[in-house]
């Protein structure tokens, strides 16, 4: 048993970097997690092998698709799918180490194994009781499950069981058109799989810019995606090898059924609160099984904090971490902030889809009198070069004040240009602001300055 100023539970992006920012800020800090490596659902099962697998393939899309256009001819590569795993899970390695690296440099505990709050002020990890002053639960999400629908992690797999299968499908069905359906589509389709994505909505991606979601839709069917959309899937059917997806079209409830060798269910994540206890510790909860919080991170019992995907927000492993930097803050008697208006999100498909702020149809509900600057990547002369002229930026100012209110790129390193946009808006500054700096060409970010201008007096090259 030791006592602590803080403990956090759960090691993953919210998780440690609160722990970090609690130790840099002198308290004396522990860390719990289950898992036998740091980093969370991000690093071990989430972002980060995702991310290597979309770039592995990509560049495989790359050799079959634009290299000889380039003049880089003969045979395209061909794909060593074990020895893809091994890459990716090479950069999952560097990168959970990584982080208990940070914690033995910033003299942070992990307590290893599974947590619960046995009463405000103790944490229980096995047979141990530890005491502190502070609880932190950042104890992430899982998969959702879908009704009708039993994963096994083979054939009807989550996210976790897509990243590691023992071969690449021939056919793919994923359920659900968000994030992960679309990452993981693409890496399979890059890597051969007739990919079928079906789809509850009209739409992909709900709660994007409608311009973003038609565009990208298209980019992938021409990428050998196909959509099957607003379709309610009923049941799974499994054999030993292979499954069947049945689903009913909601516009006449007609029926049909898919065949494939994986079936990806992603049709969203919910909190992960198992066996902590918060229930004997009477933590209220929301509607929605979130850990429900103050405007400080706080839950209603003294002491016990909870930040990332177990509260309300966007899963997100950036929004995870500012809360946890933010709570630690609060935690030391600073003022801890996180502007919940200028979160990005990006979607790592090829092209790029990144946003940040309102939608045109948010703005329209609120009545706010906006404008729209739009910019093709087709004027950009740097995306050009790398046949990435289809995608386009598009920002959304106040038409009164000129400040920026959102942005939507779908395009060439759209989720490293969109913070160009997150600093401006963080500095309350205008389309001008933005169209007057003077930006290096040839970049990508061009189109960000000409979307810019077309707030203003137009774009140069549009
Ligand atoms: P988690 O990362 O889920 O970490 C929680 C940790 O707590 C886990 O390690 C768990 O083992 C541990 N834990 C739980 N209960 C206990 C307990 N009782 N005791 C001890 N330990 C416990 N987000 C992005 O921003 N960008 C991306 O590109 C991106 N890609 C993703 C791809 C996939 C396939 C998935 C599934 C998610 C992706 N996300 C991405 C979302 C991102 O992973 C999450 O938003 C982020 O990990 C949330 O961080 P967290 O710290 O709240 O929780
Ligand atoms: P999601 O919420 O992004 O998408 C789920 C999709 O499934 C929606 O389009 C929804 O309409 C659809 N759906 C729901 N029920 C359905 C049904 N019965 N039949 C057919 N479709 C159905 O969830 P997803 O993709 O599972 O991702 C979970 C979380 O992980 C997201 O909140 C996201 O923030 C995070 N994530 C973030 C990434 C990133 O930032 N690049 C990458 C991957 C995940």
């Amino acid at each position: 048993m030791a006592n602590y100023d803080a403990i956090v539970i759960g090691g993953g992006p919210g998780g440690y970097v609160c722990a970090i920012r609690l130790a840099q800020l002198g308290l004396k800090t522990a860390c719990v997690e289950g898992r036998e490596t740091l980093g969370g659902t991000c690093l071990n099962v989430g972002c980060i092998p995702s991310k290597a697998l979309l770039h592995a393939s990509h560049q495989l899309h790359e050799a079959e698709h634009n290299f000889a256009k380039m003049g880089l001819k003969g045979k395209s590569p061909s794909v060593d799918w074990d020895q893809m795993k091994s890459y990716k899970q090479d950069v999952v390695d560097q990168n959970t180490k990584g982080i208990e690296f940070l914690f033995k440099k910033n003299k942070i505990d992990w307590l290893k194994g599974w947590g619960s709050i046995p009463e405000a002020g103790k944490v229980k990890v096995g047979d141990e009781v530890h005491t502190a002053k502070n609880i932190v639960i950042a104890t992430g999400s899982e998969a959702s499950s879908l009704p009708g629908v039993e994963v096994d992690e083979k054939i009807v797999v989550t996210s976790t069981g897509a990243l590691d299968l023992p071969k690449t499908p021939k056919k793919m069905v994923v359920i659900g058109a968000g994030v992960i359906g679309l990452e993981l589509g693409s890496v399979y389709a890059r890597l051969g799989a007739e990919v079928t994505v079906v789809e509850f909505l009209d739409e992909i991606t709900p709660g994007m810019d409608k311009d973003v979601q038609k565009t990208l839709q298209r980019i992938l069917k021409k990428q050998g995606l196909s959509f099957v959309m607003g379709a309610a899937v009923q049941s799974v059917d499994k054999t030993k090898t292979k499954a069947k997806v049945n689903y009913k079209l909601r516009k006449d409830d007609s029926e049909a059924t898919i065949d494939a060798d994986v079936v990806l269910v992603a049709t969203g994540r919910r909190p992960f609160v198992d066996n902590l206890g918060l229930d004997a510790l009477g933590v209220k909860m929301t509607e929605r099984g979130q850990i429900a919080t103050d405007g400080h991170w706080a839950t209603n019992v003294d002491g016990v904090y909870a930040i990332g995907d177990v509260i309300e927000g966007p899963m997100l492993a950036h929004k995870a971490e500012d809360e946890g930097m933010a709570v630690a803050e609060q935690i030391a008697g600073k003022s801890g902030h996180v502007n919940y208006d200028v979160i990005p999100g990006v979607i790592y498909t090829a092209p790029e889809v990144a946003s940040v702020g309102a939608t045109e149809q948010s703005l329209k509900e609120k009545g706010v009198n906006y404008k729209v600057g739009k910019f093709s990547f087709m004027g950009n002369a740097r995306a050009k070069a790398v046949f990435q002229g289809e995608g386009f930026v598009k920002i959304l100012a106040d038409k009164d004040t000129d400040r920026v209110l959102g942005a939507h790129i779908i395009g060439p390193a759209a989720g490293d240009m969109i913070h160009e946009i997150c600093v401006a808006m963080e500095f309350g500054a205008s389309a001008q602001d933005i169209a007057l700096t003077c930006h290096a060409h040839p970049t990508y970010s061009e189109a960000v300055r000409e979307a810019a201008l077309a707030c203003g007096d137009g774009a140069i090259h549009a």
